[in-house]
């Protein structure tokens, strides 16, 4: 009689639990956000959640009565298996109703078939290879591709007497593709490529590609880097061996004058142009409210750069699909109102191209300048309206 009776009672709690459960899970829908938080890329995570704090700092955790609730990965990366065991726990596990993030394309990659599969909206917030978004109907990118950012400087360059150039890339997806893209213009524009270069994605070692640099004579050499440190190492490099004094021009996709490492790069970078979406210098109203929120979120988190501003864009996004399907997230129904889905990003007006579900922006062409004492990315031309050139 006992016997029986506790098994009644478990069995009770075991059915109240589950249906509190269900009910807690009705009521939240569920970020799976994946990018490295350790290791040499560990700022990429920690500038997307920067971005998503201070996006959700404004708009609040709540949207058509529900909590939005953000589950942070570390694939310690660039580490596509681990990406893509995480993705698969997120979506057995978890159960979430978007899979967002990714700073590299590899780890993008690593998961889209996941996406594929488990039929979840996926939100790319930097990893910006072309070929990305054709890996699976369900990824939306709010970011950037390099062959969009590298043709326009191509442009640029040729516009302004730019005739000679040597090109430096990281020797994986973006790199492949900002060489290809600023080649591709350079060239059909008049312009002459002396020598290509490739560097390895891990721990480059700079200093005999510059001397290669110096050697050729360029006017100009352009470079992608992915952000951050490699940044920091190149343009230590650009000055120690002397091509300054020797004529030899900087010209760049954004990456390279990446905000948050710009302040500790030295005057070495003065007058280095680039071609990029997101200055932290954009004179806007939705630029100075996201930098206010995004310091008010993130008191040691430094200088916001562009995965930032993607992350808190990839949250606007999220969160109008979440509003428009009234809290039920329908993978599907979610891909129609990302198709077309526009807003005013800190970076300027955005849109996702509904027939490739890439971003259409507008380009700036900056130069680093001092502003207040800081080194910044000074826009000061455009081009409107952006799209990926390959698609
Ligand atoms: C990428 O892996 O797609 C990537 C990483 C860093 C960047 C840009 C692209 O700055």
């Amino acid at each position: 009689m006992q016997f029986i009776k506790i098994l009644r009672s478990a069995t009770a709690i075991g059915m109240f639990g589950l249906t509190a459960f269900a009910a807690q899970a009705q009521e939240t829908i569920k970020v799976g956000l994946i990018a490295p938080f350790s290791g040499p890329f560990a700022d990429y995570g920690k500038q997307m959640e920067g971005g998503i704090k201070a996006y959700m700092q404004q708009h609040g955790d709540k949207v058509a009565g529900k909590k939005i609730e953000i589950i942070y990965k570390d694939t310690t990366g660039p580490a596509p298996e681990i990406a893509k065991r995480l993705a698969q726990e997120l979506v057995v596990r978890d159960k979430v109703d978007f899979l967002a993030g990714f700073g590299l394309t590899p780890e993008a990659l690593a998961v889209a078939p996941i996406a594929e599969q488990a039929k979840k909206p996926m939100i790319i917030m930097n990893a910006a290879t072309s070929i990305i978004t054709t890996k699976s109907q369900y990824i939306a990118r709010v970011s950037m591709t390099l062959p969009q950012i590298s043709a326009p400087m191509a442009t640029w360059a040729v516009k302004n007497g730019i005739k000679r150039v040597v090109t430096l890339v990281a020797d994986y997806g973006p790199g492949i593709d900002a060489e290809t893209a600023f080649k591709t213009n350079f060239i059909g524009g008049g312009g002459q490529i002396m020598e290509s270069i490739r560097v390895p994605l891990r721990n480059p070692e700079f200093a005999p590609f510059i001397q290669r640099i110096k050697d050729a004579k360029p006017e100009a050499v352009f470079i992608f880097v992915p952000a951050g440190e490699q940044g920091i190492a190149f343009m230590k490099g650009y000055r120690e061996r002397g091509l300054a004094e020797a004529g030899i021009k900087v010209i760049a996709t954004g990456d390279l004058t990446d905000d948050h490492v710009l302040p500790a790069m030295g005057d070495a970078v003065l007058g280095v142009i680039t071609t990029f979406h997101y200055s932290a210098a954009h004179d806007s109203p939705e630029n100075k409210a996201f930098l206010k929120s995004f310091a008010a979120a993130n008191p040691n988190g430094g200088r916001p750069n562009f995965m930032a501003v993607a992350a808190y864009d990839g949250m606007a996004a999220i969160y109008d699909v979440s509003r428009k399907l009234n809290g039920k997230i329908d993978a599907d129904k979610a891909m129609a109102v990302l198709k077309g889905w526009k807003t005013v990003s800190p970076r300027g007006p955005i849109m996702i191209d509904p027939q490739t579900r890439d971003v259409v922006q507008t380009v700036y062409v900056r130069k680093v300048e001092k502003v207040g004492g800081e080194l910044y990315n000074v826009e000061f031309d455009k081009f409107a309206n952006v799209k990926d050139p390959g698609k």
